[in-house]
């Protein structure tokens, strides 16, 4: 039996924040209605204090979606709490995520406050925001570069004024991954408490370790992973929802499993790409056009024996229909047979070794061989024989 991580997806807000990412209230129902299908716990819907664009989404996504929770963001601030509390009046399941930076810099420059009063606001925004919801997310900004003692004199404040997650977020990407899972397991190991909340992950990528944060925030105690499709976000991005969920998939000694039904991943992988202008990178892990893609003339031989010498998830596992072999002047005599059977094309062996000297001095002038030019080598060397 696997323990279970729940998923949190925040697409349409950390990811819509993105510039040239934002989507009309149509689309973002259209991408909640997806996320629900594809079995995430949680939908951060939006920060509706922000705009009144923003506002009507969360309203609009609250009626539209039916058994995730729908979540709304807030400074720790009354009046973006009650804003957000009304935006989610529809929702069959609502929560309202309030938090405030608790790293020295937020401390000093954002907020021009100190250790003590930062506390106060975060005990009053987590109480403020539980006169309107039972669920109250807390998020403890850049706890990533928040030193841990302090950190723990938060996190057991917001659960004593009751907060029922509390959300550790590497804000900028910072930590290494071993200081990650150590900054969990030292709030498990000393807040009075924690046992009764579920501590969610919210890492960034500037130094490309979100997916191995968040991982190691798991490891150490988190229960929540807090992501986004394709791994949209500010910046460098948020931890991408496919790489955690296949990561665990695929290490199940780990003994941690989500909802999600993963064949449904590379579909919304496309729709949030296209909706949003957003390309996925080609050798992106998962979703990416090259994920699942063999050019090398031994790994081709070697996948067309037994797709396991060099694939370790099967293609159709996350909806892609099969692994590519592409055709390259470095692809062997076995991946040109492939594709001609596939194309339904049988040679002698006479006429594939023709074919095949043919496909390599071709291969050399293109640089990929496309279905067309196998079939009129095919062809050529059909007729030759
Ligand atoms: O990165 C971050 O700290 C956030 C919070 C608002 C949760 O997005
Ligand atoms: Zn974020």
């Amino acid at each position: 039996m696997s323990d279970r991580l729940f998923i949190f997806d925040t697409t349409l807000r950390d990811g819509e924040q993105v510039p040239g990412c934002q989507l009309n209230t149509v689309e973002k129902i259209e991408v909640a209605k997806a996320l629900e299908e594809l079995g995430v716990d949680v939908i951060e819907a939006g920060f509706p204090v922000s705009s009144p664009g923003d506002f009507n989404s969360v309203v609009e996504i609250s009626k539209a979606v039916t058994w995730p929770t729908i979540c709304a963001l807030t400074r720790a601030v009354e009046n973006d709490i009650r804003v957000a509390a009304e935006s989610l009046q529809y929702a069959k399941h609502k929560r309202i995520h309030t938090g405030i930076g608790t790293s020295d810099p937020h401390i000093k420059y954002k907020f021009n406050s100190n250790r003590e009063e930062i506390i106060e606001r975060a005990v009053a925004a987590v109480k403020y925001a539980k006169s309107f919801v039972e669920d109250v997310q807390f998020y403890a900004e850049d706890a990533g570069r928040t030193d841990n003692e302090y950190l723990a004199r938060v996190v057991e404040a917001v659960i004593k004024a009751g907060a029922t997650v509390v959300n550790i977020p590497d804000t900028t990407g910072y930590c290494m991954p071993w200081e990650f899972r150590d900054k969990i397991k030292y709030l498990m190991e000393h807040v009075d408490g924690i046992h009764r909340v579920t501590i969610a992950t919210h890492c960034h990528n500037d130094l490309g370790m979100a997916t191995a944060n968040t991982i190691s925030g798991v490891m150490g105690g988190a229960r929540q992973a807090e992501v986004t499709i394709n791994g949209i976000g500010e910046r460098a991005g948020n931890t991408s929802l496919e790489e955690v969920v296949m990561a665990f998939r695929s290490h199940k000694e780990l003994g941690i499993d989500t909802n999600i039904n993963a064949t449904k991943i590379c579909g919304v992988s496309r729709m949030v790409s296209s909706l949003m202008n957003m390309p996925v990178q080609p050798n992106k892990a998962i979703v990416g056009r090259n994920a699942f893609a063999h050019s090398s003339g031994i790994h081709q031989d070697g996948v067309l024996k037994n797709r396991e010498s060099y694939e370790i998830i099967d293609p159709k596992d996350v909806g892609v229909d099969e692994n590519s072999i592409v055709l390259t002047a470095r692809s062997g005599r076995a991946a040109l047979k492939h594709r001609l059977h596939v194309l339904g094309v049988e040679l002698s062996k006479e006429a594939l070794d023709k074919a095949y000297e043919a496909f390599l001095r071709l291969a050399d002038r293109k640089k990929e061989i496309n279905d067309d030019d196998v079939l009129m080598l095919a062809g050529e060397h059909h007729k030759a024989n």
